[in-house]
């Protein structure tokens, strides 16, 4: 489990993208909505319920994550709801949950899509009544507490497979909120790169905070399938590696240098025409940039016009 920290958070949104993501939660934040964060791995949900609790009447409380993932079940009813001493092995002394221990503050469910049908049934409890019981007693205690969720997966598809409640669902989702994959917005990966540069630097004590010329355009150019944590990591590890917190692309990992797909200077690459490298490239920028011809054109180096006429000829 874990606390938020007392330091304000400093979120980076320069992308539209981004910022319509903030302004959904800005405007829900007021109230006790519940509200389901989806995104990619990294894409910062967590990050998000940090600013939405922080917009919200019980700022001054605090916020509790707690991941449901990590706990086996029994183990996380007694984590949220509390039990009775005896309720089940190893409960030695009551125990007051997080319902009831957080009053006033918000609760952040990590990967709800991971929590077990008897949790379901109670989640869905303190969604409905607002009251919790604790773990083998029959109290129904009253519980003040917004619910905020996260998942990465694909909730609908998880009710369809029958692995999670319809009508919790429906509860956890008055709003859901998207956060967006960061190559879905290019615009931030400069900001941020920036951000967490200094932020590695003045954490290491190193006395540089730049980058090698170079970088930062590959890094708009990268897929980014951790997402932010995949950036912050890839940052660090250089600050270290070029041991003077100078961002180098000697120090990045390959597949930052050289992506994933079918990109010249990779192997696959070899057997391929002229015509298919520029077509693979040319698919795979416009992955990146979220489908944008315009950004995919400035990426390429190339004005629209060309990009569109390039894109007829190779049948795009
Ligand atoms: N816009 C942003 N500005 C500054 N820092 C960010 C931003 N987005 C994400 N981060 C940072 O990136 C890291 C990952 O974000 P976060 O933990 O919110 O992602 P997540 O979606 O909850 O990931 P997971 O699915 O793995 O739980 C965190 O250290 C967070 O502070
Ligand atoms: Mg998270």
């Amino acid at each position: 489990m874990e606390f938020d920290s007392v330091e304000s958070i400093q979120l980076r949104a320069e992308s539209r993208a981004f910022r319509r993501t903030l302004e959904i939660a800005r405007k829900v934040a007021p109230y006790d909505t519940s509200v389901l964060l989806r995104g990619e791995t990294g894409s910062g949900k967590e990050i998000v319920a940090r600013f939405i609790h922080q917009h919200s009447r019980r700022a001054d409380s605090r916020l509790y994550s707690i991941s449901c993932g990590a706990l086996p079940e029994t183990l996380l009813e007694s984590e949220l709801f509390g039990h009775k001493a005896g309720a089940y092995t190893g409960a030695a002394r009551d125990r007051v949950g997080l319902f009831e221990q957080g009053a006033l503050g918000t609760i952040l469910l990590d990967e709800i899509g991971d929590v077990g049908p008897a949790a379901q049934v109670k989640l869905l409890r303190v969604l409905q009544e607002r009251e919790i019981l604790r773990l083998g007693e029959n109290i129904p205690r009253r519980v003040d507490i917004r619910i905020l969720a996260a998942t990465h997966r694909d909730l609908d598809e998880e009710v369809e497979a029958g692995r999670f409640r319809r009508d919790l669902l429906y509860r956890l989702r008055v709003v859901e909120i998207e956060v967006p994959p960061l190559r879905s917005r290019v615009e931030d990966i400069r900001p941020l790169a920036v951000h967490f540069a200094r932020h590695a630097a003045s954490r290491l004590g190193f006395p540089d905070r730049g980058f090698e010329s170079g970088v930062l355009e590959l890094f708009e150019r990268y897929s980014w399938p951790g997402n932010v944590r995949e950036l912050i990591n890839a940052i660090e590890r250089a600050a270290v590696l070029g041991g003077d917190g100078r961002i180098r692309r000697s120090d990045l990992p390959s597949q930052i240098l050289f992506g994933s797909g079918a990109v010249p200077g990779s192997g696959k690459a070899a057997g391929m025409s002229l015509a298919e490298v520029e077509a693979a490239h040319i698919r795979k920028v416009l992955a990146h940039t979220g489908g944008s011809r315009s950004k995919t054109a400035s990426v390429l180096g190339i004005g629209p016009s060309t990009l569109w006429r390039k894109m007829k000829r190779l049948g795009l």
